[in-house]
């Protein structure tokens, strides 16, 4: 679509053009501010609303360099019976990327939610590894050569479990034991040769006791892995940052931390990044420079890490945003955690996304 039926379409649709600020028209989109420092820009876009809203999708194509599924590719949604596979919605994600020239993330092959309804009444200890060899081969196989890298296991880590190494009590754990970790990602290598095979988590971004415990069990697991000669090429930190832990987000602390997983010799991504914007006045323009902020001094202390090759947002509008229901204001009035509006305007946290971009050195 030209930018004229863009616009067309933007009119036609209802929908405010006043979001989209004149400047707007003359910046670089961040997909561009990313690829002129080597990097990829990218969110999480949402099935059926790529394929049936014109301007969600074109919004994705003029922003992004990288897109990574929400759902779609969750065992629930890809794999909904034992013996069936749904990959119409990932299918048409990656033929989207592929016309946009876009990166695609495959999120994710090993998660403890949205794990298929049938899981429960079929594994076994003595089926486990096969159903998970299985899962992994027709997933990642089916994708091979479409996906630049796969959050292989998602969130393994939680150290209120109290299990050795920090590890997460999750179905695949109980049946299989630590091993589960490992398996997984050898599942994923010997079907896919290409993608880079990424560990993902969350809650690692603050200065406190709780984050360095976190911090540490991550560490571990990176270091073990390697060890074991397991392939992992990269690690995922989510960034779910939320305002009223501003105070507790230390730059140093942070470089620190994604510094020592750099050492390793791992690529990392920024996932998930969002900023629950609770804790700020409704005002929205306070609200907005609020957000925009911490996206900005967050992303500088990433960025200095040159292992960092991929920012993605949980979302791009505030129209859409897992977010809505789960840390709503007490006014009622909508939450604005992502980089455009609801009206599909370029924010003060876009412009922040792109001053710590083009702020990267080197
Ligand atoms: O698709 C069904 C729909 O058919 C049904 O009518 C509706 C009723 O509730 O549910 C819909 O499924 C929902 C799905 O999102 C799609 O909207 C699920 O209930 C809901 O649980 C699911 O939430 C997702 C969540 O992961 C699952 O735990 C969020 O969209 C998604 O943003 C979120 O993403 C996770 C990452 O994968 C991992 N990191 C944390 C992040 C945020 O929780």
């Amino acid at each position: 679509m030209e930018r004229r039926s863009f616009l067309a379409a933007l009119a036609a649709s209802g929908v405010a053009t006043n979001g989209v600020p004149a400047r707007g028209e003359t910046e670089r989109a961040l997909r561009e501010v990313a690829a002129g420092k080597g990097m990829w820009f990218g969110a999480a876009a949402g099935w059926p609303l790529l394929r049936d809203n014109e301007i969600y999708a074109r919004q994705f194509a003029t922003e992004c360099n990288m897109l990574v599924p929400e759902n779609v590719l969750k065992m629930q949604v890809v794999h909904p019976e034992p013996e069936r596979y749904n990959f119409e919605p990932g299918d048409f994600l990656a033929a989207f990327c592929q016309k946009h020239g876009m990166k695609m993330r495959g999120h994710t092959l090993v998660w403890h939610q949205q794990m298929a309804p049938w899981f429960q009444g079929v594994a076994t200890r003595e089926n486990a590894r096969r159903l998970l060899e299985e899962h992994i081969r027709a997933v990642a196989g089916h994708y091979r050569g479409k996906i630049e890298s796969w959050d292989v296991v998602n969130e393994a880590i939680d150290v209120k479990d109290g299990i050795a190494g920090g590890l997460r009590k999750t179905p695949w754990f109980e049946l299989l034991g630590p091993e589960y970790i490992d398996f997984a990602f050898r599942a994923a290598r010997a079907v896919d040769g290409e993608a880079r095979l990424v560990y993902n988590d969350y809650g690692l971004d603050y200065a406190d006791e709780g984050t360095a415990a976190k911090q540490e069990a991550v560490l571990r697991l990176l270091r073990g892995m390697l060890e074991r000669k397991v392939p992992l090429d990269g690690f995922g930190t989510q960034a779910h940052l939320n305002v009223a832990s501003r105070e507790k987000f230390k730059p140093e602390a942070l470089r620190k931390f994604l510094g020592e997983v750099a050492a390793l010799g791992l690529k990392i991504y920024v996932t998930e990044l969002d900023v629950i914007d609770q804790a700020l006045p409704d005002d929205v323009e306070a609200r907005d420079r609020g957000v925009a902020e911490f996206y900005e001094a967050y992303l500088s202390a990433a960025l200095d890490v040159k292992a960092v090759v991929a920012v993605l947002t949980w979302g791009l509008t505030d129209r859409y945003t897992w977010l809505a229901r789960r840390h709503a204001r007490a006014s009622g009035a909508p939450i604005r955690p992502l980089p455009l509006d609801r009206e599909y305007g370029r924010k003060p946290a876009w412009r922040a996304i792109g001053r710590a971009m083009e702020g990267r050195r080197g």
